[in-house]
């Protein structure tokens, strides 16, 4: 038997699956690494962590003996999108990572504006500047370290700097590098053009390769820590959004997917990358080859989970939290909520709004506030939902993944928000399956990766909408949606209490 093996860069932790050539899982791993906030708006992490804990990882996944190293045949790799990783000439970090959740670059997305022009980028890079994308961090640094910025020799993603730690050669690839900003989507190079409105040497870019290229193998001294095999062949991967893509069998038009992590997106598979949604939603490049994806992203879908777990209920674990989800009836007793704790993306890019529980009451428990916050994500989720069938698209069934995968009653409050079926995969492993898919189809294994999506991917339950739940929420929704407009201004003139 051959294996592969998926490495899922996330936020929080890395999570690492070793894959037979039936598609199922033999091992997983998981390894936690901390966040860096400085500040109100900030969130940064050390590159070195990644490394370390993807070591420590890989080794403890080999250490079990489900196979012999020599078998693992190829590993690939899924990652956290638009984290800035700056290296100089010999390639050293020169600081903390600036991560996709970090919102410290309005300015610079307004100078992105300016010289660049909205629609010009949106021409080129198919999509808005955002705080989150990498450019506006570049020029960020450019601006308030300029000592640091000096040293720049080039820039990577952060999976594409653990894969350069692993074998010693650094790539970009083209679905994280379409999060950069730089790159002319369709054209699948970099734009020379907004490289040189702003200043920013093309060089600077580093070289790109397609998802399931193979761009080296394991270095020895990596080998040794890990008990790996040099021979094991190493493939670019892809961002996480379009790992989980693949990793759902999101791989034909018509296939759309939610996936509830720290970020939260609704996802459609797109052939090509011509259609115009005005920069209502993102519009990236697919890890399968010459495919595409739109999507929207609430910022804080899973986080919102895990910060209110944090606050308020340290010591319980997740299944204890939302064990009386199912109890507490659709709208938690007139509790709504609103995921914006670190800003918001779909529909309202904002970076400074903030969240909300409106309709406290003296009634409510633990557990009012622990749905309200399900909902809520929803509820957000949804917003991005209603944008693409605005746009003409028929959304009836939707791939679940991640997080809000795991809880039935979460599943069923997708098909009731959403009005869709629901589906629940048994294979169900985040982008984690989507890079080992990669390295299947990179391996040669299969000769597309449909084909291996037919092979590795299957259903497990399907959850259809109750009619008379999708007429309540519909109801909770309208009012839902007037909470930004009724707390934005609020929430600006807060911003000078936050540290
Ligand atoms: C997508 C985005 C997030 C991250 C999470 O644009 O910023 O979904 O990819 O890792």
């Amino acid at each position: 038997m051959k294996y592969v093996i998926g490495v899922d860069l996330g936020t929080s932790a890395v999570k690492i699956l070793l894959v037979n050539q039936q598609g199922q899982v033999v091992r997983e791993v998981s390894k936690t690494y901390p966040l860096i906030q400085e500040k109100a708006g900030y969130s940064e992490q050390n590159p070195e962590d990644w490394v370390d804990q993807t070591v420590a990882g890989l080794s403890d996944l080999l250490k079990y003996g489900d196979c012999r190293p020599e078998d693992i045949e190829g590993l690939s790799f899924s990652g956290q999108m638009h984290g800035l990783v700056l290296l100089d000439e010999n390639n050293q970090v020169l600081r903390n990572a600036i991560l996709w959740n970090d919102t410290r670059t309005t300015r610079e997305c307004r100078e992105i504006d300016e010289k660049v022009g909205r629609e010009r980028l949106l021409q080129i890079a198919k999509n808005l500047a955002l705080e989150g994308f990498t450019l506006p961090k570049i020029l960020w640094v450019k601006r308030n370290e300029p000592e640091v910025y000096r040293k720049v020799k080039t820039f990577v993603l952060p999976k594409d700097y653990v894969r350069y730690r692993l074998t010693g050669q650094l790539h970009m690839e083209y679905s994280d590098a379409a999060g950069t900003l730089l790159l002319d989507i369709t054209e699948k190079k970099w734009s020379e053009e907004i490289c040189r409105l702003l200043d920013i040497p093309v060089e600077l870019c580093p070289p790109l390769v397609e998802s399931h290229e193979e761009v080296g193998t394991i270095t020895p001294e990596i080998a040794k820590a890990t008990g790996l095999s040099t021979k094991t062949r190493v493939f670019a991967g892809g961002a996480d959004n379009a790992c989980g893509a693949i990793g759902a069998g999101i791989l034909q038009d018509g296939k759309s997917m939610v996936s509830i992590g720290t970020s939260g997106v609704f996802l459609s598979y797109e052939a090509d990358g011509n259609k115009n949604f005005g920069g209502k939603v993102h519009y990236f490049n697919h890890g399968a080859p010459d495919a595409y994806y739109t999507m929207g992203v609430t910022l804080a879908a899973g986080y919102s989970l895990s910060w209110f777990k944090d606050a308020f209920a340290q010591k319980a674990g997740f299944d204890e939290l939302l064990a009386d989800v199912a109890r507490v009836p659709i709208g938690s007793n007139g509790l709504l909520f609103t995921p914006y704790i670190v800003g918001e993306r779909t529909p309202h890019a904002d970076a400074n709004i903030r969240g909300s529980f409106i309709g406290m009451d003296s009634s409510h428990q633990m557990k009012h506030f622990v749905r309200a916050v399900l909902e809520g994500i929803t509820f957000s989720l949804n917003e991005s939902v209603e944008i693409f069938r605005e746009h003409g698209k028929r959304i009836d069934t939707i791939v679940s993944i991640g997080g809000g995968a795991k809880n039935e009653a979460w599943l069923q409050m997708q098909a009731d928000i959403f009005n869709a079926r629901i589906v629940k995969l048994s294979s169900e492993q985040g982008p984690g399956m989507g890079a080992a898919m990669l390295a299947a189809y990179g391996c040669g294994w299969f000769d597309s990766l449909q084909e291996c999506s037919d092979r590795f991917l299957r259903v497990d339950t399907i959850y259809d909408p109750i009619e008379e739940n999708v007429e309540k929420y519909r109801g909770l929704f309208h009012l839902y949606r007037e909470i930004y407009p009724a707390t934005a201004a609020l929430n600006k003139a807060l911003m000078k209490y936050r540290d």
